[in-house]
Formats: structure tokens, C-alpha cells, sequence
């Protein structure tokens, strides 16, 4: 079947199936005792939830207890649940924090396991370190393109010195709202058109 067959020639269920709310998991990048990033991700499903335009979860990488890649047989179950859990995904926004001027060792790891999952998905950035992460955002844009997944351009940055108090309450300045609406904004239309691709290419 052609692919305009496909998008335009759908039955009900199919219909249905493209129109449904976009799923779009919040990654939390850090996984070390004391970290923030909960504090942030729970900020952002906050903001994203009162849209009410799509599923938002937070997805915790330490729940997953993935091992290092490759030192074990693979038969952990986290394995199976990070992959099932990324592959029910549409779209992401990844909670990124600057260790020496990149992503944390947990996040690249995580994003390592897997791979058909990631593909011709949508991804915001919300990152922060001491010049807001921005060093660590753009290492994962470049990982992110190789893995086909599309990352939007506007891109919230956080500043450990302003918006956090002891580098460790998160107290995000009202500057960033505007930033935060237009990043959700483009990942749930970038994440929706990337859904219809999917469907049409069945990839
Ligand atoms: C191993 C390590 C390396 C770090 N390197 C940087 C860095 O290069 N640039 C920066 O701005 N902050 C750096 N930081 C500070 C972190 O951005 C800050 O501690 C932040 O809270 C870490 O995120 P987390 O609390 O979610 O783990 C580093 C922190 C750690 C633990």
C-alpha cells in the first residue's frame, strides 16, 4: 500500500490511533544520591501538564537499574523496561545536567541501550549547570542526530547560580515560562508529525 493510501485511506481504528494524545516522557538524566534533577523534571511536567495537549511522564533512569553496557549477559528486566518504555513514547524532554562540559556517564549509557526506539521521534532540551548546561545540551544534539531523533531549537537553560539556592532548591526565575511554552510547543508538533510518519512509513 502506498504511503498516501495509508495516511489518508484509514480506517476508524487507524484514525483513532493518530489522533490520540501524544505520550511524551520527561528523561531525567541524573541518577547520583543528592542530584536535582527530580526537582526539575516535576517542574516541567508541572508546566506541561497544564496544557493538557499530551500524556507527560516523568521517566527516571535510576529506576530502570540498567547495568554499564556491555559487562553484563543483558538479561536484566530493567533492559526490557527501559526499551518498552521508550518504544511507547512519542516524543521526549530530556532533563540534561552539565558534568565536565557534557551529559552524565547514566544518561549516554541509557541512551546507548537502545536505538529503533529513539528513532523519528521529537526531543526538547531543559538543561542547567553553571552556564546552563548549554555544553552538555549541545553533546546530546549530536547524539540525538544519529539516533534520528528530532531535537527542537528552542532549548531552556538554567542557571545554577539563579535558579537554584545552595545549588541545590530549585527556584526557577519566571523568565523561563516563555522558553519552557515554546519548547513544549514545538516537541508535541514535531512529535505528531513525526507520529504520522511512522505510521505512514511504518517505521
Ligand atoms: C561529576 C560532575 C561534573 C560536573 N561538571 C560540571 C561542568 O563541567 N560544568 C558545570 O556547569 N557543572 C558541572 N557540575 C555541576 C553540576 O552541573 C551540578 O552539580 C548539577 O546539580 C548536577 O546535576 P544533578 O544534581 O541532577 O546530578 C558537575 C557535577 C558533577 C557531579
Amino acid at each position: 500500500m502506498g504511503f498516501l493510501n495509508k495516511l489518508f485511506g484509514k480506517t476508524n481504528q487507524e484514525e483513532e490511533t493518530t489522533m490520540e494524545k501524544l505520550n511524551i516522557g520527561i528523561i531525567l538524566g541524573s541518577t547520583r544520591q543528592g542530584r536535582v534533577s527530580p526537582q526539575v523534571g516535576e517542574w516541567v511536567k508541572g508546566i506541561a501538564d497544564q496544557r493538557g495537549d499530551a500524556n507527560y511522564e516523568i521517566i527516571d533512569i535510576a529506576d530502570f537499574n540498567l547495568p554499564f553496557l556491555g559487562t553484563t549477559d543483558g538479561t536484566e528486566p530493567g533492559i526490557t523496561a527501559w526499551s518498552d518504555k521508550l518504544a511507547s513514547m512519542d516524543g521526549f524532554v530530556f532533563i540534561v545536567q552539565e558534568y565536565n562540559h557534557s551529559i552524565s556517564g547514566a544518561l549516554k549509557n541509557a541512551i546507548d541501550f537502545a536505538r529503533d526506539e529513539w528513532a523519528n521521534k521529537a526531543a526538547g532540551i531543559v538543561s542547567y549547570g553553571s552556564t546552563g548546561g548549554a555544553r552538555a545540551a549541545e553533546h546530546l544534539r549530536g547524539i540525538l542526530g544519529e539516533l534520528q531523533v528530532a531535537d527542537v531549537r528552542t532549548h531552556p537553560t538554567l542557571s545554577m547560580f539563579t535558579d537554584f539556592e545552595n545549588f541545590s532548591e530549585f527556584k526557577p526565575q519566571d523568565l523561563h515560562q516563555d522558553n519552557m511554552k515554546m519548547m513544549l510547543d514545538q516537541v508535541n508538533a514535531w512529535s505528531g508529525a513525526l507520529k504520522t510518519l511512522r505510521f505512514a512509513f511504518s517505521l
